[in-house]
């Protein structure tokens, strides 16, 4: 089997979540928190309640601010490298959950500068392209545009560039090696970008002339750059950001996150609904070769994206997803049907989505961090 491998850039094999809490050095979400965080929103996520949010770096320091009153705010981004799949909204939708139960301002970084220094084959076109269409989606999700400021790296640089430099200043090349991997046949690009990813934790600090202490939703893979924030924070007079970190959606293939790399496997937001009836329809599973062994010795539910995407965002209910979980393992329940039924919730997930999207369209300068604000050093 594949080894795991789990980068801001790479993410292969299958993901072992419990050792990256180890690897990464992040700790588990209690209970506890799950439910001070419920009294403050007035209810739980289902992202929460099921773990898919499982780990963090000071999410108790975050919420005791947030009771305390004092300043705080969001911070999540996303690299534009590609059409957003369904993979994508998992952390999207959990940052707008909180943005509206707990009233948060969200600065949001689309990193088209990162894409087009990463990737051999990409224009700088192409990837600011790619920045504004994946914008839609993150419209279409019902963020409030009072709230949210979206960077776009390559064109609203003057808001980060002076904060930026200070952080550059605090790291070398041999740290950046050591965390990213990057070797002497990197970039002189990718060796400066990280500091716009950080410096973004301590822009709302700079806007609002006070020390705002930022959370992180985002998927666990971001986590070296935080590392690095955290290290530096203090030192440059800024609170040290917190983070909430998510696992991946499986792709629907066997093994591994959904990527681009593998669109068979991965479900844009942009797909027909005839894309997703036959990519689901073919998805692997955790059932058994033929009906007939399936109905005598029952599915593996818990190595089954099909049952995964039920549980991380299409089933709502308790009772319904450990019913189907347990119809599953005893055998009562075939791949077949169960998938089925997952295409109609996703396709009319989509379709409602599409719509938002495209009356997205008209509404892109409301988000922009340029329209609102002005540049501050
Ligand atoms: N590097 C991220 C990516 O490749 C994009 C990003 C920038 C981001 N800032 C972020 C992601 C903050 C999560 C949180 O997708």
């Amino acid at each position: 089997m594949a080894e795991m491998k789990v980068t801001p850039w790479e993410v292969e094999g299958p993901v072992d979540y419990d050792r990256l809490i180890e690897v990464f050095g992040v700790k588990p979400l209690t209970e506890d928190l799950i439910r001070l965080t419920g009294k403050y929103a007035g209810e739980v996520h289902l992202l929460l309640r099921r773990k898919v949010f499982y780990a963090h770096r000071d999410y108790d320091v975050f919420l005791k601010r947030y009771g305390d009153k004092e300043p705080v705010a969001l911070y999540t981004g996303r690299g534009p490298s590609s059409k957003v799949h369904l993979g994508h909204l998992v952390p999207w939708i959990f940052t707008r959950w909180l943005q509206e139960r707990l009233g948060l301002e969200l600065y949001f970084q689309l990193t088209d500068d990162e894409k087009f220094l990463y990737h051999r084959d990409y224009t700088l076109e192409y990837t600011n392209s790619m920045a504004y269409e994946n914008l839609l989606d993150l419209i279409a999700l019902g963020f409030d545009p009072k709230k949210t400021f979206v960077i776009v790296d390559s064109e609203d640089i003057a808001y980060l560039y002076n904060i930026a430099l200070r952080v550059a200043k605090k790291i070398t090349a041999s740290i950046v090696k050591a965390v990213f991997g990057f070797t002497d046949s990197t970039n002189i690009g990718m060796y400066f970008f990280p500091s716009l990813q950080i410096a973004m934790c301590f822009l709302p600090s700079t806007i609002r002339n006070e020390k705002v202490l930022v959370l992180i939703p985002a998927a666990i893979d971001q986590d070296p750059y935080w590392r690095v924030a955290r290290d530096i924070a203090s030192s440059l007079g800024y609170p040290k950001p917190a983070q909430i970190h998510s696992k991946f959606l499986p792709g629907l293939g066997p093994g591994g996150k959904m990527s681009s790399s593998r669109p068979e496997t991965a479900i844009y937001t942009t797909d027909s609904p005839e894309a997703v009836y036959r990519k689901i329809m073919n998805a692997f599973t955790g059932g058994q070769p033929t009906a007939e062994l399936q109905r005598k010795l029952g599915g593996n539910p818990d190595k089954c994206p099909v049952f995964t995407y039920y549980s991380m965002l299409f089933e709502p209910s308790e009772e319904k997803l450990s019913e189907r979980y347990r119809r599953c393992k005893a055998g009562e329940i075939l791949c077949g049907e169960c998938k089925r039924e997952l295409a109609e919730r996703v396709a009319k997930f989509i379709e409602g989505h599409q719509k938002r999207r495209e009356r997205a369209r008209d509404r892109i300068e409301d988000f922009l961090i340029r329209t609102k604000v002005s540049i501050r050093k």
